[in-house]
């Protein structure tokens, strides 16, 4: 439980908050670079603040304020140039970074450009990295974008995968240090929806929460389970600030306001062996939706599970109204530590985990329980009976409405159709049966 002041310190993340600071002075993703292929500008909401994210037509990225300064007209009518954005409604053309370019008919009354010469936007950092596009809205100098080691992964089907969930981010990232919640949200209540009588699976046993550079590690041991089990000799990462490291995925929450985040999955796929070599030219990004035609939400796939959960804690959900207990010691935790750096860095010092040293920015190594499959590969009939990644050879679990496109050129890459499931039987789900084999599931 918590004060209602220390909930909104969590919680508020607009200019000027103290959360909306401190994340500032982190990279975020926040679109797909493959958006871009058809479209040049497109409207972005990102800690409060309304800005257009477009690609000119020398291929930059740039991320401005959505106002055009002359007469308020939306930015997001605009159209692109070779460097920069041009408003549709006097022709003001900004750059990258901020500055206005070009004023067409001022400039033919003022020959010096005077008036242009002051005229700036609010403009942000972009970068293209492993087909998202990322954002710095911090101080100068940005912090190394980070390079994450499964970002130079070989032989492997990468996608982005993105929804907007109406609620706070905080509770979406408390969600990436709760391995409790996969027995209840991801087994047992994927095997209620589809039979009300099916039987639990293995509950856990214990728990583990460990700190370390870039975020906490959390191990887990089930009913069933060795202490041999990946789960809990290594376990998985609560990636700092906002992120979720789940060996052949991330996830990150970032804040599109105080009641809206933007969920981005970024999935990597190690074909089978025998398609080896396989190069993607083209990482694609899709949005899922999160609710059905009649409005229900979705609750088929494992990123829809999750959001149900979030979404039902409340837009903001009020932590003076909890009864925490065993199960969130990790939470506790990261609330703890996040309290600490915002005194931290109100006191001058440096956020955790960032990158500063250019050298070190290379592969940067983050703990994974299937790292070896997927540096080394695997056959198919290894991967069919692999039980985080087998999954994947049946269908995309990840999250619902994946397009016809990606599929394809999904099943191109692994040499296999898919089945098409509605639902997934979540692995350890099929612990009961299979006991240790089924000890990783893929949420
Ligand atoms: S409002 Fe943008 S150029 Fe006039
Ligand atoms: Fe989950």
């Amino acid at each position: 439980m918590l004060s209602q002041e220390k909930n909104r310190l969590l919680t508020e993340v607009g200019p000027g908050t103290q959360m909306g600071d401190y994340l500032r002075r982190y990279w975020h993703p926040v679109a797909g670079v493959s958006e871009f292929d058809e479209m040049s500008v497109r409207p972005i909401r990102l800690f409060g603040e309304d800005l257009v994210l477009f690609k000119d037509l020398s291929g930059k990225f740039g991320l401005v304020q959505r106002r055009c300064p002359h007469r308020n007209a939306d930015l997001a009518f605009g159209f692109v140039e070779k460097c920069g954005l041009r408003c549709a409604y006097h022709g003001w053309e900004f750059d990258a970074k901020g500055q206005c370019t070009h004023q067409p008919y001022e400039e033919i009354v003022d020959a010096d450009a005077r008036l242009r010469k002051k005229v700036t936007v609010t403009a942000y950092e972009v970068r293209a990295k492993a087909g998202l596009i990322w954002a710095y809205m911090g101080p100068a100098p940005a912090p190394e974008l980070p390079d994450w080691e499964p970002f130079h992964y070989e032989h492997g089907f990468a996608q982005v995968v993105l929804a907007e969930v109406p609620c706070n981010w905080f509770q979406c990232q408390e969600n990436s240090i709760d391995p409790i919640h996969f027995e209840w949200t991801h087994n047992n209540w994927t095997q209620r929806l589809q039979d009300s009588n099916a039987e639990y699976v293995p509950t856990h046993l214990k728990t583990q929460y460990e700190e370390f550079d870039f975020g906490f590690i959390y191990k887990r041991l089930r009913a069933k389970e060795s202490e041999q089990n990946p789960m809990w000799t290594i376990g998985r990462v609560t990636l700092w600030p906002n992120g979720f490291y789940l060996g052949h995925h991330f996830e990150w929450r970032v804040p599109i306001d105080d009641e809206n985040t933007l969920s981005v999955l970024w999935v990597f796929n190690r074909v089978p062996k025998e398609q080896e070599p396989y190069v993607q030219e083209h990482i694609p990004s899709w949005y899922g939706p999160v609710r059905d035609e009649n409005g229900a939400w979705i609750t088929s796939h494992v990123a829809n599970q999750d959001f149900a959960a979030w979404v039902g804690q409340g837009a903001i959900t009020d932590r003076t109204k909890e009864t925490l207990g065993a199960s969130d010691r990790g939470v506790v935790m990261l609330r703890r530590r996040f309290f600490e750096e915002l005194e931290a860095v109100a006191a001058g010092k440096q956020p955790k985990g960032l990158i500063t040293d250019r050298e070190a920015n290379h592969n940067v190594y983050l703990p994974s329980a299937c790292r070896d499959e997927l540096m080394n590969g695997l056959t198919r009939a290894e991967l069919a009976a692999h039980p985080l990644l087998g999954p994947y050879l049946r269908d995309f679990i990840g999250q619902a409405g994946q397009p016809d496109h990606v599929r394809e050129a999904y099943e191109a890459a692994i040499g296999q159709r898919l089945e098409g499931a509605t639902f997934f039987t979540v692995h350890g789900a099929r612990a009961a049966e299979e006991g240790e084999a089924a000890a990783n599931d893929p949420a």
